[in-house]
């Protein structure tokens, strides 16, 4: 008999088939008995007939506890009511192991009773939809940067300098110096962009923030593509093709993910390039117009700001040009300005925040320079960083674009907390 994942039963219909299962769930009356069954590629109903596979057989269907692991053998079958379209006629169970007392059930459950439980809450079939989609959001990635000529480059995870600002950074003794876990890779992308031209980089990006929103992990993934010769304005087209193919790639491969996450895909279909741009001295103005009288020109945005300008466009929008006093040392000045730098942040729609952030690059070796003393960051820190500047300088432009809150806006999950595995939030470190 042929063993085989649930995903693939639709191509065995009509065959006798074993499969190696936990029990999701049942339900059972006196004559037959439902078994919700999952093997990690999907989910699908057994039934056992009391009629058909005799008193023994179906008084231990009866009987099993929930995540019970089992081999189950049957005969599957075409079933237009399930979304999955068939089923298994159970002809034979050979348990594995009974599990004792599952504590998540089926019903209500508390957030940080499921947050202790994370191990087990991971087998639910909600988090089962987000991993797949977070998985299809990594697929799509490393297939839009490989068509597109992009080298993956992997930057340290252990380092000595800091991109994104000093305050937030976690310390650590590397033997008799000091370290810092990355809250970016991208100083070494820059430098791996004049080494293959057009780089990306995927890797845990780390951030002692002590914020507990819905949006804010302490231990996050990022993907970094970074791009020699190439300017602010082109790079955000880089970026709205880019985030158009994840979320058109996944509308495309993950339909009952979505579907068992209540997602509104009407929301997503219309996420096609171009995406709308809006200067944050335009941003300022709107926000005043919508009577924000809590924002000045030179403050950045919080999450409800984002959110009024989010809500005026049906697809994720560009806030470009923000004032230098906001953003890190390493922006390029605007050509015709210099209170502001050629950056631009990608808001989500439907109030997800912030997705990318990304600008153009100083290359001049003494306005870079200048930057570093203005932020009083350390010359030798920097020192390799600056000598880029040195051997063939060249305009250059990347981004950052932050896993986890782009799954959370595409699977519609309110909360970060549940679009990676085993999410690091302030208060908790286990599991
Ligand atoms: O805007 P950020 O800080 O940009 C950078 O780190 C740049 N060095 C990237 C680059 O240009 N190579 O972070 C980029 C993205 C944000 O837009 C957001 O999506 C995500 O990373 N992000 C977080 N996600 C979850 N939790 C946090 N605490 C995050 N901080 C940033
Ligand atoms: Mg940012």
């Amino acid at each position: 008999m042929k063993k085989i994942m649930i995903k693939d039963m639709p191509s065995f219909i009509g065959e006798t088939v074993k499969i190696g299962a936990w029990l999701a769930n049942k339900r059972s009356s006196g004559k037959i008995a439902f078994l919700q069954l999952r093997d990690g590629s999907g989910f699908v109903q057994g039934v056992v007939v009391k009629e058909e596979v005799g008193e023994e057989l179906f008084a231990v269907a009866k009987s099993m506890t929930q995540e019970t692991s089992m081999y189950i053998t049957g005969e599957v079958k075409a079933d237009e009511r399930s979304t999955f379209g068939c089923e298994l006629n159970v002809t034979g169970i050979e348990i594995i192991h009974a599990a004792e007392d599952f504590p998540i059930t089926p019903k209500e459950h508390g957030t940080e009773f499921l947050m202790d439980n994370r191990h087990l809450w991971l087998r639910s079939r909600k988090q089962h939809a987000i991993m797949k989609i977070r998985n299809e959001i990594i697929r799509a990635t490393y297939e839009f940067f490989n068509d597109r000529g992009f080298t993956k480059m992997d930057p340290p995870i252990l380092t000595g300098s800091a991109p994104e600002g000093t305050s937030e950074l976690f310390h650590t003794k590397y033997f008799d110096e000091d370290a810092y876990l990355s809250q970016s890779g991208q100083l070494y992308m820059e430098a791996a962009a004049m080494a293959l031209g057009k780089v990306f980089s995927f890797g845990p990006t780390f951030r002692a923030e002590k914020s507990k929103t819905r949006r804010h992990l302490i231990e996050f993934w990022m993907i970094e593509p970074e791009m020699a010769f190439v300017e602010h304005e082109e790079s955000l087209e880089v970026q709205e093709q880019y985030v158009e193919h994840i979320v058109q790639s996944v509308l495309k491969n993950c339909k009952l993910d979505l579907e068992r996450l209540g997602r509104d895909t009407s929301k997503l279909e219309n996420i096609k390039a171009p995406f709308p741009r809006i200067s944050y001295d335009d941003a300022i103005k709107f926000l005043h117009e919508q009577g924000f009288d809590d924002i000045e020109w030179g403050d950045d945005f919080g999450a409800p700001h984002e959110t009024a300008i989010a809500n005026a466009y049906d697809k994720p929008v560009f806030i470009t040009c923000y004032p230098t006093g906001i953003k890190p040392f390493y922006m390029q000045p605007h050509p015709e300005r210099d209170d502001v730098v050629l950056c631009a942040d990608l808001i989500a729609p439907e109030g997800y925040g912030e997705i990318i952030g990304g600008s153009e690059r100083i290359y001049d070796y003494n306005l870079l320079k200048s930057r570093l003393e203005e932020h009083q960051l350390s010359m030798d820190a920097y020192a390799w960083y600056l000598e880029l500047r040195k051997q063939g300088s060249v305009p250059h432009s990347g981004f950052g674009l932050g896993l986890e809150r782009t799954v959370a806006w595409i699977s519609g999950t309110e909360h970060i907390r549940e679009t990676i595995p085993f999410p690091r939030l302030l208060n908790r470190l286990y599991p």
